[in-house]
């Protein structure tokens, strides 16, 4: 099964519907937001610097970015134009966030560019992470930094039982929906041969055990099952609301480790 992210709009129209909503409710998601907070606490964001989100999505994280560095300007580049268009109806009045569609692996920036590079779990969802580090690299200025947080997939799991028919659901996400289940390993050793020297490496988990935050996992993987022919329709909707309803009683349990790995490229 194709990873849908790799190419976001060639999905249906329900399944990018799928894919906004849940990108949007994981950036809003309380579980989350230590993951995103570590890493802008940690960054040093000259006045006037330039930072680009690679591979923004519907632009929950950049917005975030663009409240946290008021005196920064913040541009989120993604491929999938229904999904930059999204990001732009929910930019509101931002004045130091701009979005546009672009191609990772052939950015339209210049050389040493951006004093901060971004990528959100993007590198887990393409064939190959080299190019668009090598991409982060080349627009980075001397001293720049570039930070890469990603989701270690090949941890993910949910329920509480084994043979749990939510843990189904995780699997069949990252089955269906993840390029790279074990990217986060392979981290220090990518940004290594791209030049870059680590200056920081952390693993956070994130666990869900209320609230929709990783409804997702169900979703995608109901809705593509069905599309397949695997499943019907009134399994998927049966797990969705089973997902409801251990969410809604506090019974939910997911866990998903994100690791978070900043990078500065040589001032020499
Ligand atoms: C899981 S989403 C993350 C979106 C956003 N960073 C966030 O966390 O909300 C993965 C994103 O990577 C984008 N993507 C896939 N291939 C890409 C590429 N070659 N260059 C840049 N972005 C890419 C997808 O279109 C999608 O928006």
């Amino acid at each position: 099964m194709s990873d849908p992210f790799e190419n976001v709009d060639a999905a249906s129209p329900q399944m990018i519907d799928i894919i906004a909503t849940a990108l949007e409710t994981r950036a809003e998601d309380a579980d989350m937001l230590p993951v995103v907070d570590e890493y802008l606490g940690l960054l040093n964001v000259p006045e006037g610097g330039r930072i680009i989100d690679i591979g923004s999505g519907t632009g929950g994280i950049t917005r975030r970015i663009a409240d946290r560095f008021p005196a920064a300007s913040v541009t989120g580049l993604e491929p999938s134009a229904a999904l930059t268009q999204k990001a732009m109806e929910l930019a509101g009045e931002r004045p130091n966030l701009t979005f546009s569609i672009g191609d990772g692996a052939a950015l339209d920036l210049e050389d040493a560019s951006a004093d901060i590079a971004i990528l959100h779990t993007v590198l887990s969802h393409v064939t190959n992470p080299e190019p668009l580090i090598a991409e982060a690299v080349r627009i980075l200025r001397p001293g720049g930094t570039l930070v890469i947080c990603d989701a270690d997939f090949s941890k993910a799991m949910m329920g509480v039982v084994p043979g749990d028919p939510l843990g189904s659901c995780s699997e069949a996400f990252v089955a269906g929906s993840v390029t790279d289940p074990w990217l986060a390993g392979k981290l220090k050793p990518l940004v290594g041969e791209a030049g870059l020297s680590v200056s920081h490496f952390s693993v956070l988990n994130r666990v869900v055990t209320s609230g929709m935050g990783a409804l997702a996992w169900v979703r995608m993987s109901g809705a593509r099952l069905v599309a397949d022919g695997v499943i019907g329709q009134p399994l998927a909707d049966a797990l969705e609301a089973e997902y409801v309803r251990r969410a809604e009683a506090g019974i939910l349990y997911s866990f998903l480790p994100f690791v978070t790995l900043m990078a500065t490229k040589s001032s020499v």
